[in-house]
């Protein structure tokens, strides 16, 4: 059944339905900041992409969800994942009546960030979690953002992502907030 989507809490009962890595708390600084055209690195089955969903509804814009879906083991401890995550994401974004606001793109977050074209206003980076992957998302991604925009790094507390966000707040990015393991930047320079 589809379920018309109000302000939070409504969301975040909904939320609270979709299997995911985010608290409560995190989920709704995603719903406060998403406007505009939003990149999501990381959708699993969509607790992150619906928060997003829900704040382009309320605010206006678009989130492009990329996600490559494979089957695989995160060796640091964040979690199993496979191809049937993608299903699930399909069906709890229609289910909440989202799928006018998300476009779900299938591949790997360096792919597009490699073809993108279109200036984005913010990012949320959860892909892949080695120190690599983090480091390659925050720099491509970021030389993808408008002037002023923000991008918000979730695990913040592993180590090789805290070590990326560090690099990033020496190069001209700003802390903004800390939401339990999200992290918020604005990059001034
Ligand atoms: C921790 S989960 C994301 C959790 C999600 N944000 C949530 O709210 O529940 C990490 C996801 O990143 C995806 N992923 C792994 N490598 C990726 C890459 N190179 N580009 C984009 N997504 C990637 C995985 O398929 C997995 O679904």
């Amino acid at each position: 059944m589809t379920q018309a989507l109000a302000q939070w809490p409504t969301v975040a009962d909904i939320l609270a339905q979709v299997e995911g890595h985010l608290d409560e708390d995190e989920a709704r600084l995603l719903y406060d900041q998403a406007c505009g055209d939003v990149i999501e690195i990381g959708s699993f089955r969509g607790r992150s992409t619906c928060a997003l969903a829900a704040g382009v509804k309320a605010h206006g814009g678009r989130v492009y969800a990329i996600d490559p879906h494979p089957d695989y083991v995160d060796g640091g401890g964040v979690g199993v994942f496979s191809h049937a995550d993608a299903g699930h994401l399909l069906r709890n974004i229609v289910s909440m009546g989202l799928e006018d606001h998300v476009r779900i793109i299938n591949l790997y977050s360096e792919q597009v960030a490699q073809v993108w074209r279109q200036p984005v206003d913010f990012v949320f980076v959860d892909g892949f979690h080695s120190e690599g992957a983090a480091r390659h998302d925050v720099i491509q991604w970021g030389a993808h953002l408008k002037p002023g925009g923000r991008m918000a790094v979730h695990d913040r507390l592993m180590p090789q992502v805290a070590r990326v966000i560090g690099e990033a707040l020496a190069d001209g990015w700003v802390e903004v907030a800390q939401v339990d393991n999200t992290v918020l930047m604005e990059k001034r320079a």
